[in-house]
């Protein structure tokens, strides 16, 4: 008999569900059964889109700009975004940027252009659940470097330097990092990026939380490095988080010709061009959404502190406030015991008992943590921080 896994290609058993969409499916199937249930799982803003770019995509859609567009992206928004980072000292043209359907098309275009079997590709630990899925998935092997709690999960340039080998092919970093919040400083980068264009390794710079950082910090980017190692970096952002335009799907890449060129040929292929109203909804939002934007983080740094102190009142959990990004990743492996050992069955503890919706830590390589996001109302926080404390009090 001819099972369907029979038929399947070996690459697709390769990668599993997306364990923060799984655990939000899980929350939504309680609430459609009328269960309340806190949901810290998913990092999506509760912010509705700023005015600008919802206003944009309207009168978009009310003059017919329906059609195809050109693969990389509308002209108009390639301009702003190369301007964009022009202004951070970039050299990179129009040309240089594809427009994604969100980022994380984006960083399977370009795993699935750069890696194949017998590459390495190195990714700080923890890491965001998608970066190994997507290596795995064109056969390549993702290498884990940690990072630790002590410092902050800084992210530092020595510990990926080591794990270089003649097979590395790429070094995927992503500060501020989702779930850790951990940042890495401008020194360290540079370190990196110099040592991978020696070795013709391309850094893939994931910047998709760059405008979440708190405590006066500064976003060190990868996109001033480009000037004196073009052919090295390539740099990811996202619409999705800054602009609250999750459901928008637009995303975008920065790179070499050698890099852009074999993506948009992929992107041709794969997705023909994102959703043309979408990218003009996008284009406005990058330039009329800005006092938008400043409100959107003010509120998250209020609640980044909520959190913080709530989680460090909690016996046995230890979290320090993220550098940025919007999760906290608190350990709480002195919380385990019978029952809820290790963070899958933690996570389906505070689910069932407490009905708060978090992602077990092992998603993103520990499992010694959980992550919560707080891109969720402040109702919805305390609540969930409330029953949180009250099922580990247990
Ligand atoms: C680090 C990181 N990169 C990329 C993405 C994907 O963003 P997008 O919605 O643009 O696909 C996410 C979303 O959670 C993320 O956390």
């Amino acid at each position: 008999m001819v099972t369907a896994r029979m038929k399947l290609a070996a690459r697709i058993h390769r990668i599993g569900e997306s364990a923060t969409l799984r655990v939000s499916r899980k929350a939504g199937e309680l609430r459609r059964q009328g269960i309340e249930v806190a949901d810290l799982s998913a990092g999506e803003p509760d912010f509705d889109t700023p005015r600008a770019g919802v206003e944009a995509a309207i009168d978009a859609l009310r003059s017919g700009f329906t059609r195809y567009t050109a693969a990389a992206g509308i002209p108009e928004l390639r301009e702003a975004l190369a301007a964009r980072y022009q202004a951070k000292g970039a050299p990179w043209e129009p040309a240089s940027v594809v427009v994604t359907v969100g980022a994380k098309t984006a960083l399977l275009e370009l795993a699935l252009s750069l890696f194949e079997r017998g590459h390495e590709v190195i990714l700080p630990s923890p890491f965001w659940v998608t970066f190994p899925e997507q290596v795995r998935f064109t056969g390549a092997e993702p290498i884990e470097v940690a990072t630790s709690i002590d410092d902050g999960f800084k992210l530092h340039a020595d510990p990926i330097l080591e794990a270089i080998t003649p097979r590395t092919r790429a070094v995927i970093l992503n500060s501020p990092c989702n779930p850790t919040g951990g940042i890495m400083r401008a020194d360290d980068l540079e370190r990196i990026v110099e040592a991978c264009a020696e070795r013709d390794i391309v850094v893939i710079s994931d910047e998709t939380y760059e405008r979440f950082i708190y405590d006066g910090e500064e976003h060190a980017s990868a996109a001033p490095l480009a000037a004196r190692f073009p052919e090295t970096v390539v740099v990811v952002g996202s619409f999705s988080k800054t602009y609250a335009m999750t459901g928008w799907r637009i995303g975008y890449l920065l790179g070499p010709a050698s890099i852009v060129g074999p993506v948009s040929r992929l992107q041709s292929h794969a997705t023909s061009n994102p959703t043309s109203f979408a990218m003009m909804g996008a284009l406005a939002a990058l330039d009329g959404a800005e006092e938008d934007v400043v409100a959107m983080l003010k509120e998250y740094a209020e609640r980044r502190e909520l959190v913080a102190r709530r989680l460090a009142e909690m016996p046995g959990v230890t979290c320090l406030p993220p550098a940025g990004a919007f999760y906290a990743f608190p350990q709480v492996a002195d919380c385990y015991h019978d029952g809820r050992q290790g963070s899958v069955e933690m996570a389906e503890y505070l689910l069932d008992e407490a009905r708060v919706a978090v992602v077990p830590g092992i998603a993103f390589g520990n499992d010694d943590h959980i992550r919560l996001s707080f891109a969720c109302s402040r109702e919805q926080l305390d609540l969930g921080l409330g029953r949180m404390a009250e099922a580990l009090a247990r």
